[in-house]
């Protein structure tokens, strides 16, 4: 196997970290309403790549920072991420039954639940990032951040524009845009987060903005050929649906060498916005490989 497609021990350490922390900022199962805080723990705890949190940590780590408020900044855009998942998967949208190996959370918990998961996951992700610790401008700064990334511009909008092109062949651009969109901007949302927790200066959160874009786009491409490529018990959730549900994606409208080809020049360009960081962006440069060769 590709060895980028494998993470080193620092990053797979702060897996680990991003796992604690979910466990501890997450309802316990007995809290009432019992069956609404389990679903929200199927939904977030047990699977998941974490690449939202370690680009958080990675981007602390490239401004020589770490520190509580990275790990309520990890915590709140994985949350978002999981609450898009769970909405993503109803039968409403993708229609999906197996995520991260499993059943869905509509197929465990039924729809209603899930979709109430899905809301009080996206909520818990700003009643915490209310507490971040770091200054009450930067906090404020911090919410806007991530709300944009999750509404109607960003992620959610995203997802209209997905489902509006069911059936639909778009133009390059337009499929870039949706994908900038859909998946990008929380990428971009949990790169920024950890940089805002890092005291970042303006250039800097310009330079990072450069990075994460290239990144979120390459993390998506990925998606569309694995979807492709992939078998499900290797991607833990059902290959082939992308084709099957008709919806435009990087294979079926440029094919898969000029999607491949377009991934690396997405990691090249990942790699030329960290020029200035050098030795300390090493771990933002890793999960960019990572987001481009991953197998899952
Ligand atoms: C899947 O995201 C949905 C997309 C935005 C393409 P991930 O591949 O990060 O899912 P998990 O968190 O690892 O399950
Ligand atoms: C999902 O994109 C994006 C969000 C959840 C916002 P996909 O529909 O391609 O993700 P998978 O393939 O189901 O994970
Ligand atoms: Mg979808
Ligand atoms: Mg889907
Ligand atoms: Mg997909």
């Amino acid at each position: 196997m590709n060895p980028n497609a494998e993470l080193g021990p620092a990053l797979k350490a702060l897996i680990a970290r991003a796992d604690q922390a979910l466990e501890r900022v997450l309802p316990a199962e007995d809290r009432s309403p019992p069956e609404l805080h389990r679903a929200m723990r199927y939904a977030v705890l047990g699977g998941g790549k974490r690449l939202r949190p370690l680009l958080v940590y990675a981007a602390g780590h490239a401004l020589d920072h770490d520190g509580p408020a990275l790990d309520t900044a990890a915590c709140a855009v994985e949350l978002i991420h999981a609450y898009s998942l769970v909405h993503d998967d109803l039968p409403a949208m993708d229609d999906d039954d197996m995520r991260r190996g499993r059943p869905t959370c509509h197929i465990v918990f039924g729809e209603a639940m899930a979709i109430l998961a899905g809301d009080a996951l996206q909520a818990l992700a700003f009643e915490l990032l209310a507490e971040v610790p770091v200054d009450a401008g930067r906090t404020t700064t911090m919410l806007r951040t991530l709300g944009a990334a999750c509404g109607a511009e960003g992620m959610a909008g995203g997802q209209a524009l997905d489902l509006a092109a069911v059936g639909r062949t778009l133009s390059l651009a337009e499929l870039e845009h949706m994908h900038a969109c859909k998946t990008g901007a929380l990428i971009r949302a949990a790169v920024r987060l950890g940089a805002l927790a890092s005291n970042a200066d303006p250039a800097t959160l310009a330079t990072l903005d450069r990075y994460a874009d290239a990144v979120g786009l390459a993390f998506q491409v990925r998606d569309d050929i694995l979807d492709v490529e992939g078998a499900s018990e290797v991607i833990g959730k059902t290959a082939g649906k992308d084709a099957a549900a008709d919806k435009p994606t990087f294979p079926s409208i440029i094919g898969l060498d000029a999607s491949r080809r377009r991934l690396a020049e997405l990691v090249e360009q990942a790699h030329a916005a960290l020029a200035s960081f050098g030795e300390p962006a090493s771990l933002l440069l890793e999960l960019a490989h990572y987001a481009a060769q991953r197998q899952r």
